[in-house]
């Protein structure tokens, strides 16, 4: 059974069980602040599972495209990967444990449907804690369906509870499906969920009772939801007894894409075949990131970010399989071919897809060759050490001034019968990070910063607009998140109704008389009681390092227009922002306003 088959099936089978079909939604979530990237197939319905009215009716059923890089050092194994696309079917408090989990049997076993034997199936329930009970309810349903009781783990709320996708939102204990794919055990605890690696997850059905608060506490949902999510690229596998994701149908011709490009054939060297993989996965994320109808760039900030990770990454691992030139756009063409038909948005942006990657892989090209050159300038006095060991700093040096990656300094190390002080880079690397993780917003996850001259003067905006927000509108205002791009900064604050036509004037000019007195921006690091005693803002539910970076914007440290904790980097006077205006004021969610502004020259 192939993808196409699998897709198809699910959703008739869904059907047949009163299921609406809904559309999936784009990779790039608008409404939520909490994440960069659409994660789960509920991840688009979350108002609906806390409560809305869904107008398709209280059954639904689709397929989403999905992206997770937090596993990202992971892809290249058997079953990583950065983009999949996940089946899904919802209950909004009509079915719950019994009905959901006999659908999923049903759908898993029956020769209608994929007819998994059921000696190949286990599953594991949610083992209970001090705040919710064991799920004897879904165990006693999976063992009156005939899983005998020695393919039932009950695991900790590590591995059986599901969400928030973000920080907060809808949650609750699961019962995850997993197919064996072993002869025998690794040993007496080897169970459903087991890491060996016999054990492959297909399939996971959450029981939606909660709704976790930004304060940590969770409320008890008015009516209980089932959101269950099926990996399209994992169940193939195992429907066809391969032994990876890269091995179906699913990676054949884009694998065979980089083969063209590398001149290499898959299957010969197991660190080759790693980076054959590498390649084949992110060139497919990057193709629907900039496919998506709400495609970004590659920049340094937010998703953008991820994007620019994800090529750049596919090049360095183009690089081990001998390709040295532009090899990216050709093989994104055989994923626009493969995928237009459930993705239809893929051909639409076509040309938008490959000329954004020709642009960025050509930029990291010359990164790279900007990087060697210096690595060369620096190689007389390296090998001078006796040791042979290049200290980590300055390696990090070349990594925060050129953005030269820290794995090609070391085989360029290695080359020259050197090594890197590794440790010493990563440290370097940690504390920059620490200093550099900005307000706290979840889309700028990782501490990611753009040196970049336009964001950089957005960033410096960000505090104007929320201070002029807290004095125009009152001190309950908290950011909750930002988004910048070269073209315009988003900023979503609490509030709890629209902004009159006048309170936005009003903003705009404060912003504006603060640009135009052209104050200076200072920087000072200090401990975060320190700051906050110094009137500065934090993020509330943020966590900060003992030390933090605290940005002044003002005549002195105690003549000041705003003090805000964050990363930066800012601009050094306010006059070099330009001309700030305010496009559009909205909701964003629930007691979230949503402001999109612009600078110009
Ligand atoms: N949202 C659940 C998951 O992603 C179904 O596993």
């Amino acid at each position: 059974m192939n993808a196409h088959e699998l897709r198809t099936k699910y959703i008739e089978f869904f059907k047949s069980k009163g299921h609406a079909q809904i559309q999936g939604k784009s990779l790039l979530p608008d409404n939520d602040p909490t994440v960069l990237f659409t994660t789960a197939g509920m991840h688009p319905l979350v108002t609906y599972l806390l409560g809305e009215e869904h107008p398709a009716g209280k059954r639904l059923v689709d397929y989403q495209k999905c992206i997770r890089t937090g596993d990202i050092d992971a892809v290249g194994d058997a079953s990583h990967l950065t983009f999949f696309e996940m089946l899904g079917n919802w209950s909004l408090g009509d079915y719950f444990k019994d009905g959901a989990i006999r659908m999923s049997f049903e759908f898993l076993t029956s020769p209608q449907w994929l007819g998994i034997p059921v000696e190949k199936l286990g599953v594991t329930v949610f083992r209970g804690d001090g705040a919710v009970p064991r799920d004897e309810e879904s165990a006693a349903v999976w063992k009156a369906l005939g899983i005998p009781e020695n393919r039932i783990a009950y695991l900790p709320r590590e591995d059986n509870w599901w969400g928030p996708a973000g920080t907060t939102g809808p949650c609750g204990p699961d019962s995850e499906m997993f197919y064996y794919t072993g002869d025998a055990p690794c040993g007496p605890d080897c169970k459903p969920g087991c890491s060996c690696g016999r054990w492959l997850e297909i399939w996971n059905d959450v029981f939606m009772q909660y709704n976790k608060k930004a304060d940590g506490s969770y409320e008890t949902l008015a009516r209980k939801c089932v959101d269950t999510g099926m990996g399209i690229e994992r169940t193939v596998t195992i429907l066809n007894g391969k032994a990876s994701v890269y091995d179906t149908e699913i990676f054949a011709a884009i694998r065979e894409a980089v083969e063209r490009a590398a001149a290499y054939t898959y299957g010969g060297d197991p660190v080759k075949d790693r980076s054959v993989r590498i390649v084949c996965d992110h060139v497919r994320s990057s193709t629907f990131i900039l496919g998506d109808p709400k495609a970004v760039s590659p920049s340094n900030v937010g998703a953008g970010y991820v994007l620019r990770r994800l090529i750049r990454r596919a090049v360095r691992h183009g690089r081990k399989l001998g390709i040295t030139g532009d090899a990216l756009s050709p093989i994104a063409q055989v994923v626009v071919e493969q995928f237009s038909g459930p993705y239809p948005e893929l051909k639409e942006n076509l040309k938008y897809i490959i000329e954004e990657l020709d642009k960025e892989e050509q930029k990291f090209r010359e990164t790279l060759e900007k990087g060697e050159r210096e690595f060369e300038k620096l190689l007389p006095n390296l090998l001078k050490d006796p040791r042979k060991i290049m200290s980590g700093r300055l390696a990090f040096k070349l990594y925060d001034t050129y953005g030269f990656p820290i794995e090609l300094t070391e085989e360029l190390a290695v080359e020259q019968g050197m090594t890197v002080n590794r440790k010493e880079f990563d440290e370097a690397f940690r504390k920059h990070q620490e200093l550099s993780r900005t307000q706290g917003a979840g889309t700028f996850k990782g501490g990611l910063v753009d040196h970049g001259e336009i964001a950089t003067k957005y960033h410096t905006a960000t505090h104007l607009l929320h201070k002029a927000l807290r004095m125009v509108l009152g001190d309950h205002v908290a950011q909750k998140g930002s988004n910048i791009t070269a073209e315009r900064m988003r900023f979503d604050f609490s509030h709890g109704a629209p902004m009159t036509a006048e309170e936005i004037v009003r903003v705009q000019d404060i912003v504006n008389d603060i640009i135009a007195q052209d104050l200076p921006v200072t920087m000072e690091v200090m401990s975060l009681e320190a700051a906050k005693a110094a009137g500065a803002m934090a993020l509330f539910g943020e966590k900060y390092e003992n030390q933090v970076k605290v940005y002044t914007i003002g005549k002195s440290p105690r003549d000041f227009f705003s003090k805000e904790v964050c990363g930066g980097p800012h601009v050094e006077h306010t006059g070099t922002l330009g001309k700030f205006t305010i496009q559009k004021e909205q909701s964003s969610s629930a007691g979230v306003r949503r402001i999109r502004a612009a600078l110009e020259p």
